[in-house]
């Protein structure tokens, strides 16, 4: 494959909404409870968007900050593209809605529907553009408003996601040592079912009865999901290690989609790597799906412990069945 390593980030930023909900308050509302919530995912509480806000300004404020620090203009940009399962609505995208809020009037938009994965998606979609030299900035946005599409009544998935968004700026760069290296994507529709939202699309319209039936809500088999998971991240991980002549120890980060810490945990220590590569920002937020990586991305740089020049792996699984990674020199 040919090499590809121009495109670097240079600037990151993060919108969490202020709205706490603890496992506490989880319990109120169904047969659960913090021991359980903790002992199996590693969450003890998730953020959730307030009422009359939405995707699109979750993601206006993360894009703003990474402008901000990628001291970019948005008329600069050459494209948006905003990783989501949970959009303002079917049509037009958010990433329209964003483009006429930063009038980044110069920027094609679109959205990228690719489950939890689809941030690695959208910065992989990023980097061929500005790796073929069509474009040079990129926005690139992973934000999720999954309280809104979350089933409150259903203790399997309830207590498991939380909003959130993240965004990067993508550029071009002259300097070869630096940038994305590699990487892959891969889906199997196979597994289409095992986390879906049944009705409200083309194959079954909202009708009085899918509202009844709850029909609109995230529906997924968590224990097939997982199992998938870990092969998933592991095989991504090699696969983009192996293809540069490297190992699993060669990296200094590993930024994994934050779905459950009993799976990071199981990596790493699969791996035999320490604790302090694998960022972790479930506990405080939840899954936030497509915003889980740039979230502790952001959070990392913010942190000093991202720094330039090392070697940082991303990997992320989820709905449809997607999964995949990034690896790039930061
Ligand atoms: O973002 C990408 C997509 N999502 C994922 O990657 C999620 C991957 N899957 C997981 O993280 C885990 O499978 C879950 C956290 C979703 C579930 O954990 P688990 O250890 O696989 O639990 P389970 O589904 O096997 O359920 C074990 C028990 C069941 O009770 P019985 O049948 O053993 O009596 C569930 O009914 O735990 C019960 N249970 C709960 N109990 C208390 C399920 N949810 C809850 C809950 N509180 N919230």
């Amino acid at each position: 494959m040919q090499k590809l390593n121009r495109s670097i980030i240079t600037g990151t930023g993060a919108a969490i909404p202020d709205r706490v909900i603890t496992n506490e308050d989880l319990e109120k509302l169904v047969d659960t409870s913090n021991e359980w919530i903790v002992s199996r995912t590693g969450i003890r509480e998730r953020r959730m968007l307030e009422e009359g806000f939405s995707n699109a300004d979750l993601s206006e404020k993360a894009a703003r900050e990474a402008l901000s620090r990628a001291e970019v203009s948005a008329s600069e940009l050459d494209l948006i593209l905003v990783a989501t399962v949970t959009p303002d609505h079917h049509t037009p995208s958010t990433s329209c809605i964003l483009q006429a809020r930063l009038e980044a009037f110069k920027a094609g938009a679109m959205d990228i529907s690719a489950g939890c994965t689809g941030f690695v998606y959208a910065l992989s979609v990023a980097q061929q553009f500005i790796n073929s030299g069509i474009y040079t900035k990129i926005l690139v946005v992973g934000v999720e408003i999954l309280t809104r599409f979350t089933d409150w009544e259903d203790r399997s998935t309830c207590v498991l996601f939380g909003d959130g968004a993240g965004a990067v700026v993508v550029e071009a760069t002259e300097d070869e040592n630096r940038g994305i290296i590699n990487f892959s994507l891969k889906s199997d529709g196979r597994g289409a079912k095992l986390l879906y939202v049944p009705a409200g699309g083309s194959a079954m319209p909202a009708s009085e009865e899918t509202v009844n039936n709850r029909m609109h809500y995230l529906i997924m088999n968590g224990n097939e999901i997982f199992k998938f998971a870990v092969k998933a991240v592991e095989d991504t991980l090699y696969d983009l290690v192996r293809r540069e002549n490297k190992k699993p120890e060669d990296l200094d980060m590993i930024i994994l989609h934050q779905a459950n810490l009993r799976i990071i945990n199981h990596i790493r220590k699969h791996l035999k790597l320490p604790q302090e590569k694998f960022p972790v920002n479930i506990d405080r937020l939840g899954n936030t799906s497509s915003a889980t990586i740039p979230i502790a991305m952001h959070e990392e740089i913010l942190a000093g412990r991202l720094k330039e020049g090392d070697l940082v792996a991303m990997i992320a699984f989820g709905a449809g069945l997607t999964w995949g990674g990034v690896l790039m020199r930061w």
